[in-house]
């Protein structure tokens, strides 16, 4: 059974955590193993069990939750849930620091900085690499951006949830990395997605091609260097080209031939050789393939 104490029973924690959800339980679970004290608040009942088994201390509302401790860690689902929860303690939250690992976009985070500024409140926002089982582990990482001394007096306790990494002060800079990181993964999941299709067309498993797969992804991950060092420069021959966008562009045919052959509908790089072939036609067929960033970097007018 969960033991909610009433408020003048809440004793002052390190950190308070709102929002118990699989990734809240997970972030309270690494601060109690890391020794701090913890007090917890989540919408509905019963997500507190195993922790306050495990000593934490439940609040039974927010205000109760935030009165507890400086240090409050938001993990909500989204933006609305944080401005509706947090939204009415805003002036009880005067003085404090509100780490918000709520996924935001970094617009949102940007506004939530604002409207901290506002009430005195201290805002660091964040974005967590991580799913819940890393949570506490070497494998995870935590970006964090905006009030920069907010970040440093306690980035040692943000260590307990996975190595802190601090990503500028803008407050929407942990937003915005943490979207590019799950962009570049996606991307993967895309080729690496067509490509098991590609396979799994013509035999009845995918299994025994994946180890040639992984080593192949492993070993182009290492031209991202030279590709970030010509996008820096602007310079798409920075370093020499081995293999040029008019070649690889040719080439790219062969991908919906292979599609259309094996009897597929769909392919999804379509739109990056799109680019790629758009960027010769563009006069850029001597460059590497980092030249195609420059569609890509193209803003609305
Ligand atoms: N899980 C992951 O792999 C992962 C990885 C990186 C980042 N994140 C981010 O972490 C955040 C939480 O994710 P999660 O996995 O913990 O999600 P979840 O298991 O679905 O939990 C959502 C949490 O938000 C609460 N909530 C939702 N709407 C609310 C509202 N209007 N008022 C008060 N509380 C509300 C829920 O309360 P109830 O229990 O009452 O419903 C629950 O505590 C999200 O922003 C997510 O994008 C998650």
């Amino acid at each position: 059974m969960t033991s909610s104490l009433a408020p003048s029973s809440l004793t002052p924690s390190s950190l308070t955590f709102l929002g118990l959800g699989d990734m809240g339980r997970a972030l309270a679970h690494s601060a109690l193993k890391a020794d701090h004290s913890i007090t917890v608040w989540n919408r509905s009942s019963g997500k507190d069990a195993e922790l306050v088994a495990a000593g934490a201390q439940s609040a039974p509302t927010v205000a109760d939750a935030v009165a507890a401790a400086d240090l409050i860690v938001v993990c909500l689902l989204d933006d609305a849930s944080f401005r509706q929860n947090l939204g009415p303690v805003a002036e009880q939250l005067r003085g404090k620091v509100v780490v918000n690992l709520t996924t935001s976009t970094p617009g949102e985070a940007r506004e939530l900085a604002k409207w901290a500024q506002e009430h005195g409140i201290r805002f660091v926002d964040g974005g967590i690499m991580a799913i819940p089982p890393m949570i506490g582990t070497d494998a995870a990482f935590i970006l964090y951006s905006g009030d920069r001394e907010a970040y440093d007096a306690h980035a040692e306790r943000f260590a307990a949830f996975g190595e802190p990494v601090f990503a500028g002060t803008d407050p929407g800079a942990a937003a915005l990395q943490d979207l590019a990181l799950l962009t570049g993964m996606y991307g993967m999941f895309a080729g690496a997605l067509q490509s098991l299709a590609l396979v799994r067309s013509a035999q009845p498993e995918v299994s025994s091609f994946v180890p040639l797969l992984q080593r192949w992804i492993g070993a182009m991950s290492g031209a991202l260097g030279q590709m970030a060092a010509q996008i820096d420069a602007d310079d798409y021959k920075l370093g020499g080209v081995v293999s040029n966008l008019a070649m690889q562009a040719a080439g790219a045919g062969h991908f919906d031939d292979v599609v259309a052959d094996q009897g597929l509908t769909t392919n999804l790089i379509a739109p990056l050789t799109e680019l790629m072939k758009r960027r010769v036609a563009d006069g850029h067929g001597e460059d590497d393939v980092a030249s195609v960033v420059e569609l890509l970097l193209t803003r609305k007018a």
